[in-house]
């Protein structure tokens, strides 16, 4: 009884020992950008620099970002996805945990496109929740999964939903459902993220 008297009484855990953690924040085009030193909301104990590099349509461009995010959805590496020859995405990310340490740049993600003789069911669909994937999407470099994600993207204030099917490196796998996940231009926030290995073409088995 004493015992739950005081646990009552027990203030409510702070996080960080009471320390809220900061991180630089930025959004830009090129390999690096800088920005304010800025306090994290509640939840999110981790700092982020990712750097980008897209081909949306065949446009293309390299993106820096950095932010707070969850450490838990953070993802420390390289991932490599591609919809299509005109539609892929490369992106280097690291994540840390003290004040600051997402100030610096980090090396650009490789682009190697590749063909590695893997096949996906491929589609976008944007303003959907779902996508067919009828068309085949061809994976390159270290592309060994397919992904179907869909959930909602924001870039700035515009916020719709979306859904995407492709190939992908295994580290995408990492992604789960819930996950607010940064990409150098957007911020998605999955309500579906399957992963799987893409399926060995016929006469490649090993
Ligand atoms: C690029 O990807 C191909 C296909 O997976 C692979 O054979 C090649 O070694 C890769 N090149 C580099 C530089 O990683």
């Amino acid at each position: 009884r004493r015992r739950s008297r005081r646990h009552r009484a027990s203030p409510v855990q702070p996080l960080r020992g009471g320390c809220p953690l900061s991180c630089e924040v930025c959004r830009g085009s090129g390999p690096t950008c800088s920005g304010k030193l800025k306090t994290c909301e509640d939840g999110k104990d981790a700092c982020v620099v990712l750097v980008g590099e897209s081909n949306t349509k065949g446009q293309h461009s390299v993106n820096t970002y950095k932010a707070c995010m969850k450490f838990s959805d953070c993802y420390s590496g390289f991932v490599s996805t591609t919809m299509s020859p005109k539609d892929y995405m490369v992106s280097n990310a690291h994540c840390c945990q003290s004040d600051g340490c997402n100030r610096g740049s980090i090396p650009p993600p490789q682009n190697n496109r590749t063909e590695n003789g893997l096949q996906c069911p491929a589609c976008i669909a944007p303003f959907r929740e779902t996508c067919p994937g009828t068309q085949a999407a061809r994976c390159v470099g270290r592309e060994t999964h397919c992904i179907y994600f869909a959930g909602n993207v924001q870039a700035g204030i515009f916020n719709a939903k979306f859904a995407t099917r492709g190939c992908a490196t295994e580290s995408a796998c990492h992604t789960k459902v819930g996950a607010e996940v940064p990409s150098a231009s957007y911020l998605y926030f999955l309500r579906r993220a399957d992963c799987l290995p893409a399926p060995q073409p016929p006469g490649r088995a090993e």
